[in-house]
C-alpha cells in the first residue's frame, strides 16, 4: 500500500502530523485509506507549531486581498500559514476558489425573527459547491505525493469539484455516484471535466465502502472527506468568515449534515482560531439534517454520541442522502466543544426554506436549505434567541438542482408522496411559468393577475 507521506517532494517535513482522533497516534505518514495504522480510526491534521501571532496573521491575510499573484487570489490559500505548506506554491491547483460572499437575509431575518441573520453561500464557488475549498488543498497534495489518479464517491458534489480541479492538475480522476440519485447537472460537470464516471447500482453509502476497498488496491488517491486535507481547505470558510465580521464572532453558525466533514471542518477551524487569539469566543456550530437521513440526529439522542446508528437515507436533498456518516466522531466531537445542536427538519420544511431563500434573489440547493429551516426550529426551541447573530452556511448553488426547483413550481415535487396534501400549505411560495398566446392582452392580464394574488414581499 502507498503512504502519503508529509515528507513528499515539496512538503516540508516538520510543518505538519497526521494524528488519530481516536487514539491519539501521531505519524508523518498516512496509508491511503487515510486511516489510523494503530486503531482504524479517522486521521486530523494537525501543526507542531504556529509561528506567527494573531495580529500578524491578520495583517498579511488582509495585504493579501490586494495581491494579484495567484495563490493569494484563492480564497483558500490566502490563509496558508494554517494549511499543510508546500514549497513552492506554484505548485498549487487552485481556480480561485473561496472569496464567496456574506449576505444580509433581511426576508428570511422577517421570517424567523432573528434580525441578524447573514449567509456565507459558498455555492459560488468555481464549481458551485462548497467542496472546492477543500478540492485544491487535497489535489494539490494528491499531485504532490506522485498519484495519477483520483477517486471519489458522492453525492454529486464532490464529484465536480475533484473532476474540475483533476483536470486543472492534469490528474485523471474516477467518479463513484449511486445511479438515478444525483442530480443531472453535477454529474455533467463530472462528465464535462472529464472523469471515469461509474453510476454504481448502490446508494451513496455503497459507493463510498467500495471506494475504500479500491484504494487499498490500487494506486488512486481517495479524495472523500475522509481525507484529512479536504478539511484542511474547507477550514478557510470559517477563516474568510471570520475576517468578514471583522474578527467579531457571530453566536450561531449553521451548517447542513451529510457525511459530516464540512461541520467538523468549520468546527477545527473555530478551535484553531480561538487558540491561536484571532478570535476571543467560540460560536454555537449547529449542525442540521433532513429527517429521512438524520443519523447524527439519532446517534446524540438514542446512543449519546457514543456510537453510530445509521440509517437507510431517503431525502430529496440529494446532496446529504447519507445514512452512515464517516466523520460522524468528529462532528459530535465539535458539536460538543462549541456547544451546538443537531436538528432535523422535514421535506416540506426545506422546500419551503429554499423557496424562501430564493425569494431574496441568493437561492441555494435544496441541501443549503436545511439550514434555514433547521433554524427556524431552534428559535422556537429558545435555542437561537431574538438579539443573537446567525450565519447560515449555504453549501450549494440554485442552479445544482433545477430539477427540485422547477418540480416545486410546478407543484409537482410532492405528487404522490404521503406529503401531498400538506404540501399545499407551500402554494404561496409557488411561482409557475405561465403559458401565454403571444399578445399584450395576455402579457398584461398576467401582470394583473400578479397583482391581485401575490403583493411581493414587504420593501
Ligand atoms: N451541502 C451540499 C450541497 C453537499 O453537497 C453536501 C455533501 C453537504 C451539504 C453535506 O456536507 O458531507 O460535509 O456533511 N456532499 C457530498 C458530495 C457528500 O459527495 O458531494 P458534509
Amino acid at each position: 500500500m502507498t503512504s502519503l507521506s508529509t515528507t513528499a517532494p515539496g512538503v516540508r517535513q516538520t510543518d505538519f502530523r497526521f494524528r488519530c482522533i481516536a487514539c491519539g497516534h501521531l505519524a508523518d505518514h498516512a496509508s491511503q485509506n487515510f486511516r489510523c495504522a494503530q486503531c482504524g480510526d479517522l486521521l486530523e491534521i494537525t501543526y507542531p507549531h504556529w509561528k506567527e501571532t494573531a495580529d500578524e496573521l491578520k495583517s498579511k491575510w488582509r495585504q493579501r486581498r490586494v495581491s494579484q499573484s495567484a495563490i493569494d487570489l484563492s480564497g483558500v490559500w490566502r490563509f496558508r500559514e494554517l494549511l499543510p505548506a508546500l514549497e513552492n506554491y506554484d505548485q498549487a491547483i487552485t481556480l480561485r476558489e473561496g472569496n464567496t460572499p456574506l449576505y444580509e437575509l433581511p426576508q428570511c431575518a422577517r421570517i424567523t425573527g432573528i434580525p441578524r441573520l447573514l449567509a456565507k453561500h459558498q455555492g459560488m464557488n468555481p464549481t458551485g459547491s462548497f467542496k472546492d475549498a477543500g478540492m485544491t488543498v487535497a489535489a494539490t497534495f494528491a499531485r504532490r505525493a506522485g498519484f495519477r489518479w483520483v477517486a471519489c464517491a458522492s453525492t454529486g458534489n464532490t464529484s465536480a469539484s475533484m473532476a474540475a480541479y483533476a483536470a486543472r492538475g492534469v490528474l485523471r480522476s474516477l467518479v463513484l455516484v449511486p445511479e438515478g440519485k444525483i442530480s443531472w447537472s453535477k454529474l455533467s460537470q463530472a462528465l464535462d471535466y472529464g472523469a471515469v464516471t461509474c453510476q454504481l447500482r448502490t446508494d451513496f453509502d455503497g459507493c463510498l465502502k467500495l471506494l475504500q476497498e479500491l484504494v487499498l488496491r490500487a494506486p488512486i488517491y481517495q479524495l472523500n472527506s475522509i481525507n484529512p486535507f479536504r478539511l484542511e481547505g474547507q477550514k478557510t470558510l470559517a477563516l474568510e468568515l471570520l475576517e468578514q465580521l471583522d474578527w467579531q464572532p457571530p453566536d450561531h453558525i449553521i451548517v447542513p449534515g451529510g457525511n459530516l466533514g464540512n461541520s467538523s471542518a468549520i468546527g477545527k477551524a473555530l478551535l484553531e482560531m480561538r487558540d491561536l487569539g484571532l478570535i476571543s469566543r467560540l460560536p454555537k456550530l449547529s449542525v442540521i439534517q433532513a429527517e429521512g437521513a438524520n443519523a447524527l440526529v439519532r446517534t446524540l439522542r438514542e446512543a449519546a454520541g457514543k456510537n453510530l446508528i445509521s440509517v437507510h437515507a431517503e431525502t430529496r436533498a440529494s446532496a446529504i442522502r447519507i445514512g452512515n456518516p464517516a466523520s460522524w466522531k468528529k462532528a459530535v466531537h465539535i458539536l460538543e466543544a462549541t456547544r451546538g445542536a443537531c436538528e432535523q427538519v422535514s421535506e416540506i420544511e426545506i422546500a419551503q426554506a429554499k423557496a424562501e431563500i430564493g425569494a431574496e434573489g441568493i437561492g441555494c440547493e435544496p441541501a443549503s436549505a436545511v439550514t434555514l429551516a433547521g433554524l427556524k426550529k431552534l428559535v422556537q426551541q429558545g435555542f437561537v434567541k431574538r438579539e443573537e447573530s446567525v450565519v447560515l452556511v449555504l453549501t450549494g448553488n440554485l442552479l445544482k438542482d433545477p430539477d427540485f426547483t422547477m418540480e416545486f413550481h410546478r407543484g409537482d415535487l410532492f405528487k404522490n408522496t404521503r406529503d401531498e396534501a400538506a404540501s399545499a400549505a407551500l402554494n404561496p411560495l409557488r411561482r409557475p411559468p405561465i403559458v401565454l398566446n403571444a399578445t399584450l392582452d395576455a402579457v398584461i392580464g398576467a401582470l394583473n393577475e400578479a397583482e391581485k394574488s401575490s403583493p411581493g414581499p414587504e420593501r
